[in-house]
């Protein structure tokens, strides 16, 4: 029930993208490339005022996190190591009749009878097909459905006038082998992997295929070492980035959310080892209870520092206008979890399509995931590059010889077990994995170990996407006769609505009026995104900013001239987007009031 009503507030939110130039379908004059798309003026300020919100929160407020901005290509050797090569595939299914491609687990389980269909001659033609085929109809529905597709299928198997061999029917319950467009049979899911080739240099040939990243993070985890020397930073210590990831995905779609080039916006927070803090602290803090875990403290291990930053990134969406009632923190079960990761959280937020539960209501889609991923990245570069990633932990070196030897004893057996248990895990040669894990306890006795990783990996569009969904409104509000009319309002946070402020002279054709607007547009524009408009109706001029999501409006009228007496000289109206209130308010209170709104 609630389906149509959610696709017509997407398809209502593509066209006010489109029509107020927030996205655009990539390439559109030449019918779009399905996956790819263009940010316009508001929405390329909207994109970049959430990079700029993520970047201060991740840095610049804060200690110990230093960015890199990476190559999109990297060596190929890279995606061998982080696994991509080899397992970053998604299943997929082509319909046997359209040859649509569809992702496995996207296709709805459905209930029918299904025909089946031994092959087909066509007679007049001395021509026949083998080949079985399978529909999929409603129970009840006439078979001469099922009959029409099969054709079809048997024609494109060069048979004019086809005659249906062997038919026979029986009922079918939930099943995903079917396509459900058209009924007819999918092939069997097969892996598909996601990464886009390239070839690096002027020779097509096997020897320079490369990829375009299908995430940012490895480049930091392969960058570790360098930015480790240069920044001088100790464990623990985060690197970011924000940049494009690509991945050819089978089925775009729910507009830009699932895409084939989108932006990424990661964390590799690194810190030690448990075992290491345990050696330093003498013990491993356990998780007070759920919440924030507060100020990070030296005897944190892995779970309170993913704890952390969970709550980190939760707030932080808070602050950007996505309420907490509007995001689900969903924490993967064992069987969901990457084989390297310890933990995961994926952050939902409550999109308009998605998921459902058992009442209908919507259950959320990934905004972000945070995983605790031990140290099988910088373990795997290690491996495959030959240098070494362990770090030498000058705390470590001086606690260790201080521990008792029993203390010692037991700490080394659980590092060891624990490092054995990833190599393993890595698919690692049990000897060679047995031989390192017993190299490194040794390693950690001397102060030395790899870091282990906490990753925050949120997407910008998909954000983006999520703060359009949250901004729109609709409301009533007077027209210029006093008739109330609907209003439609983009509600976002001033802190990452694309326009700030919007100027209006009230008349264009005063000039003073004229004049004064553009001095006090001026005024703000160092320090916030300005919008002049001096045409139309004011009225019709509020409400283009309502939907542009300005949150406010600036009018420079007859009284800011002094024409109503001294004490309203060089005063505006401040029009509030949300309320509609307006406030006198002095031009030289403007910047200072507004500046502090929109950090
Ligand atoms: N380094 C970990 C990583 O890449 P991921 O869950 O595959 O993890 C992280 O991706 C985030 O990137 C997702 O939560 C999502 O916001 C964004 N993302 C992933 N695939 C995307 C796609 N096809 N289109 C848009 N955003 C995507």
């Amino acid at each position: 029930m609630a389906e149509p009503k959610t696709n017509e507030l997407m398809e209502t939110l593509a066209s006010l993208c489109k029509r107020r130039g927030f996205i655009f379908q990539s390439s559109e004059i030449y019918g779009g490339l399905n996956g790819f798309w263009d940010y316009g003026p508001l929405g390329t300020e909207l994109k970049r005022n959430i990079k700029e919100q993520w970047w201060r929160s991740m840095t610049l407020l804060r200690e110990g996190v230093v960015g890199l901005d990476a190559s999109i290509i990297m060596h190929p050797r890279v995606w061998e190591a982080s696994g991509h090569t080899s397992t970053f595939s998604d299943l997929m299914v082509d319909c046997l009749l359209t040859k649509k491609r569809f992702r496995a687990d996207q296709i709805e389980s459905q209930s029918g009878t299904a025909y089946f269909y031994t092959g087909a001659a066509d007679a007049a033609a001395g021509k026949e097909s083998k080949d079985t085929f399978s529909v999929l109809i409603e129970t009840g529905k006439h078979p001469g459905y099922a009959r029409e597709v099969a054709r079809q299928f048997y024609q494109q198997r060069g048979l004019n006038e086809p005659v249906l061999e062997g038919e026979r029917s029986e009922p079918v319950q939930n099943t995903v082998r079917y396509n459900p467009e058209n009924g007819s049979l999918l092939t069997e899911p097969r892996p598909f992997n996601l990464m886009l080739k390239t070839c690096v240099g002027p020779v097509e040939s096997a020897d320079n295929v490369s990829y375009l990243r299908p995430e940012t993070a490895q480049a930091i985890f392969v960058q570790f070492k360098n930015v480790l020397e240069v920044s001088r930073q100790k464990i623990p210590f985060g690197i970011c980035q924000i940049g494009k990831a690509f991945r050819n995905e089978i089925n775009p779609r729910n507009f830009t959310f699932r895409s084939r080039e989108f932006e990424q916006m990661e964390l590799e927070f690194f810190i030690r080892p448990d075992e290491a803090v345990e050696a330093i602290c003498g013990r491993v803090a356990k998780p007070p209870g759920p919440g924030h875990p507060g100020e990070p403290q030296p005897d944190w291990g892995w779970q309170l520092w993913h704890q952390y930053w969970v709550e980190e990134r939760l707030r932080f969406y808070e602050s950007i206008g996505l309420p907490r009632a509007s995001l689900v923190e969903y924490w993967q079960k064992p069987e969901e979890l990457a084989h390297y990761a310890r933990a995961t959280v994926d952050v939902l937020y409550k999109f308009p399509f998605g998921k459902r539960g058992q009442n209908g209501e919507l259950l959320g889609e990934e905004l972000e995931g945070i995983a605790a991923r031990g140290d099988f990245d910088l373990s795997q570069h290690q491996q495959f590059a030959g240098r070494p990633m362990s770090v030498l932990d000058e705390e470590l070196k001086a606690a260790w010889p201080r521990l008792d030897p029993a203390k010692q004893a037991e700490l080394s057996e659980r590092f060891f077990q624990s490092r054995l248990k990833g190599l393993l895990t890595a698919g690692h040669n049990p000897g060679v994995a047995e031989k390192q894990a017993r190299q490194d306890a040794e390693g950690l006795a001397k102060g030395h170990y790899i870091p282990h990783v906490i990753e925050p990996s949120a997407g910008v569009d998909r954000l983006a996407l999520a703060l359009i969904c949250e901004a729109y409104s609709q409301d009533q509000a007077p027209d210029e006769k006093g008739r109330l009319e609907t209003r439609v309002v983009m509600r976002f946070h001033p802190r990452i609505a694309p326009i700030k402020a919007a100027v209006f002279p009230l008349l264009k054709n005063k000039p003073e009026l004229v004049q004064k607007a553009k001095e006090v547009r001026s005024l703000l524009r160092p320090h916030m995104s300005v919008f002049y408009d001096e045409a139309g109706a004011i009225g019709r001029r509020y409400r283009r900013q309502d939907e542009a999501g300005t949150p406010f409006g600036v009018t420079i009228d007859f009284d800011t001239l002094g024409e109503k007496g001294p004490e309203l000289k060089d005063t505006v109206t401040l029009r509030d987007r949300d309320t509609m209130k307006q406030d006198r308010v002095r031009i030289a209170d403007l910047v200072p009031m507004l500046t502090a709104r929109i950090r």
